[in-house]
């Protein structure tokens, strides 16, 4: 018997998603925020498999921002060990199903083993040619422009281009964003992507971030397929 696949007239080449609600996902059940992340950990390693089975070819994740430090220290070590085990736990599937993986943010302020890690999947997987999965972690759209800025300032032009500052980017070698999508609620992009997100079509959905399973990233992409996507112009 033939499984029925979702097929799609039109699919967005990169899909970057704001993982929110792990924490009212914990509390409606009684449990720690950790549990939540935990959870929400799983459904990550679904969206991953599922994007690739659709044939998405960039999926970024926002799992840290550079604002998140100022929540407990016992959450923050655990957002912390999350993207490690993460790693540790699917680099091996990682390369057999040829998914090439890289970190976005300010990654040398995490601590070092998790550094290491991100080094040695980053080095791993870089020759796979699967889907780009792009983890965002430290990251924070405002650093990433001072931080492209300041890369610009070292090289002593007097003018620069978008060109020159796009290759200054954490993301200079993956193109911007086509459905962005925030789960949980939420109406805001939190200083996620924010030059990449610029003709981004965006999709808000209540449901929490360890609900969305696979029928809710299909049910995302639908509403990519209906957009008119103008860009400025007219048809
Ligand atoms: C998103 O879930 C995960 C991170 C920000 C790391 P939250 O922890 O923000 O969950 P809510 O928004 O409190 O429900
Ligand atoms: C955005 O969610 C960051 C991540 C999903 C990693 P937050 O929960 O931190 O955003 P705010 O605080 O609700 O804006
Ligand atoms: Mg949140």
């Amino acid at each position: 018997m033939r499984i029925p696949t979702t097929t799609f007239t039109k699919l967005p080449n990169h899909v970057a998603i704001i993982m929110d609600g792990n924490g009212t996902w914990a509390k409606k059940r009684g449990l720690p925020r950790t549990m939540g992340h935990r959870q929400g950990a799983k459904t990550l390693l679904e969206v991953v498999k599922a994007s690739q089975s659709i044939g998405i070819k960039y999926l970024t994740v926002f799992a840290f921002s550079t604002e998140n430090w100022s929540r407990p220290q016992e959450e923050v070590d655990y957002l912390m060990k999350l993207p490690f085990e993460f790693l540790a736990q699917y680099q091996d599937d990682f390369q057999k199903s040829e998914i090439k993986f890289q970190a976005i943010g300010k990654i040398d302020d995490l601590p070092e083993p998790l550094q290491a890690k991100i080094k040695e999947v980053e080095q791993q997987s870089l020759n796979n040619t699967g889907l780009n999965l792009i983890v965002a972690v430290n990251y924070g759209g405002h650093e990433e422009i001072v931080h492209a800025c300041n890369q610009l300032l070292k090289q002593n032009k007097n003018m620069i281009t978008e060109a020159d500052f796009v290759a200054q980017l954490y993301t200079n070698n993956i193109p911007d964003v086509d459905l962005l999508i925030r789960t949980s609620g939420q109406m805001r992009i939190s200083n996620f992507l924010l030059w990449q997100i610029a003709y981004s079509e965006i999709y808000f959905t209540e449901v929490l971030w360890p609900d969305f399973h696979k029928k809710e990233l299909i049910k995302a992409l639908k509403a990519y397929e209906s957009r008119d996507r103008r860009f400025g112009g007219i048809k």
